[in-house]
């Protein structure tokens, strides 16, 4: 039976697909492991299912060996993954597009309404039993409507905020390495940027988009403007950002995802205009169950001799 490593616990229905692919070995450790575990972890395999934090590489495919035939990602998001040393190795590499969209897009608005409806702020005060009674200026946020929400890449996770969004009356921009066939009207970044009330990112981190929002991108915001990210952290300069707000160069921000995750910049913990959730932008039990499922079918796929059903080229 070949051998299918999996570095993380990944739900049942996932669980079964592999184990009538192969013989499957399961990391006990709750919690990523480090890499010198991840290499002898994965030794003697034929298919590894990897989390997004798990660093796969030319090393780690030669610590798996000659047999090792897939990498299956559970995630949309590869950066985690060198698909070039992988395809030198003759390794597929596959990720789990499409079945995550709406729980992201769906998450994304509600990062929206929390941070522009100060949701956390009032939670907080609630909790810490802070006398508070009703009036008229009492934690007032901002509407939605009319207002313009400048989309950072209309792909498929991007394009369903923008459906929702619209239906939250936003006027929806967007931008991105090329023009979509979309109702959304395109802008160039600059200008989404200086124009833009709240601005998501939604583009795949990649060498050209690490620390897109950076200091010069920050101060390009509005200064009444919210940024939001639920794609990967490294896409925004944490540092930056923490400056930004500290200077009042920008209204606020909601995370998901973070520069050094899990670790978080720790000038933005104390922050009333910020927003931090844990990497939940996938989070629901039908949405994680569908992306393990995925991943465990282009495993068996391969090991059976098949094509894998959502391949990542170089
Ligand atoms: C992804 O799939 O890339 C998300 O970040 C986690 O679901």
């Amino acid at each position: 039976m070949p051998k299918i490593a999996v570095t993380r616990w990944i739900p049942e229905d996932a669980a079964k697909i592999l184990a009538d692919a192969g013989e499957v070995k399961l990391s006990a450790a709750d919690r990523p492991l480090e890499p010198d575990e991840l290499r002898e972890f994965v030794a003697g395999s034929c298919a590894i299912v990897s989390m997004l934090h798990d660093r796969i590489d030319g090393d780690l495919a030669d610590a798996a060996g000659p047999g090792l035939r897939i990498v299956a990602n559970v995630a949309v998001g590869y950066d985690n993954v060198d698909v070039p040393a992988l395809a030198e190795r003759g390794v597929a590499v596959t990720n789990t597009p499409g079945v995550l969209t709406d729980a992201t897009a769906d998450l994304t608005l509600a990062l929206i309404l929390a941070l522009t409806r100060r949701i956390g702020e009032g939670e907080r005060l609630i909790r810490a039993r802070e006398p508070w009674s009703f009036h008229l200026g009492f934690l007032l946020g901002s509407s939605l409507q009319g207002k313009t929400l400048g989309i950072v890449g209309l792909g498929q996770i991007g394009q369903a905020v923008a459906r929702r969004a619209a239906a939250f009356g936003l006027r929806v921009v967007y931008t991105g390495r090329s023009r979509a066939a979309s109702e959304f009207e395109f802008l160039p970044l600059e200008e989404l940027l200086r124009t833009s009330d709240i601005v998501s990112l939604h583009c795949p981190l990649t060498p050209q988009t690490r620390h897109l929002i950076d200091a010069v991108a920050l101060r390009t915001m509005k200064r009444g403007a919210y940024l939001v990210n639920t794609t990967r952290g490294p896409v925004v300069d944490e540092t930056a950002l923490a400056d930004a707000l500290e200077a009042r160069a920008i209204a606020g921000a909601a995370l998901d995802v973070f520069e050094r995750e899990p670790e978080v910049e720790s000038r933005l913990l104390g922050r009333e205009n910020v927003v931090l959730t844990p990497h939940l932008g996938s989070a629901t039990i039908e949405t994680r169950t569908a992306m393990a499922v995925l991943a465990a079918m282009n495993v068996a796929a391969v090991l059976g001799g098949d094509r894998p059903l959502t391949e990542v080229r170089p």
